[in-house]
């Protein structure tokens, strides 16, 4: 049986402590599809196609990793490409109420999928995209927490919307 993982996310953009879980993931399992979502709770800077772009850039190294963005529910599409895990990042304590309400309603609604998580490497564990947007709005240098390609993406989007 080939494992397949679905490693969900909204990756806005994609960060150091991102690329730390799916690199690791793509060690334990055969394929790891690493998939743009919507959170209803987030309004994206990026387009889910230049997420899904940067994303395809900074893994195509690594062959048992495909890119990809769906609209809808994650189970759907962990479903559709017969997935049976789901692989997320834990940072600190302050991440786990909010992965166990995924969790919970993920299993709720299918229950032959199970979660996996793997705990950051604590380099990057004070590590989020809404940290890395915050400063880079201010022309912080971001080049340690995030892929050149992204540092450029942030740099032009906010050159953008300020000129
Ligand atoms: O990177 P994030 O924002 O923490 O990822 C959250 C995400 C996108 C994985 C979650 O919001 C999601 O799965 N959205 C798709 C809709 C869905 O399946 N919702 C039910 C589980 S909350």
């Amino acid at each position: 049986m080939t494992a397949i993982a679905v490693c969900p996310g909204s990756f806005d953009p994609i960060t150091y402590g991102h690329l730390d879980i799916i690199k690791r993931g793509a060690k334990v399992f055969d394929t790891v599809y690493v998939v743009v979502l919507n959170n209803a709770a987030k309004n994206p800077l990026f387009t889910a196609k230049e997420r899904c772009d940067l994303i395809e850039e900074v893994t195509k190294d690594i062959p048992n990793v495909k890119v990809d963005v769906f609209q809808g529910l994650l189970v759907d599409y962990a479903r559709s490409k017969n997935a049976k895990a789901i692989l997320r990042g834990l940072r600190a304590v302050s991440d786990f109420e909010y992965e166990m309400q995924i969790t919970s309603m993920n299993r709720l609604l299918e229950e032959n999928i199970e979660t996996f998580f793997m705990m950051t490497n604590n380099q990057y564990s004070f590590l989020s995209s809404s940290i890395v947007k915050e400063v880079a709005k201010y022309r912080a240098d971001i080049s340690e927490l995030v892929p050149s390609a992204v540092e450029k993406a942030l740099i032009s989007k906010f050159h953008h919307m300020t000129s």
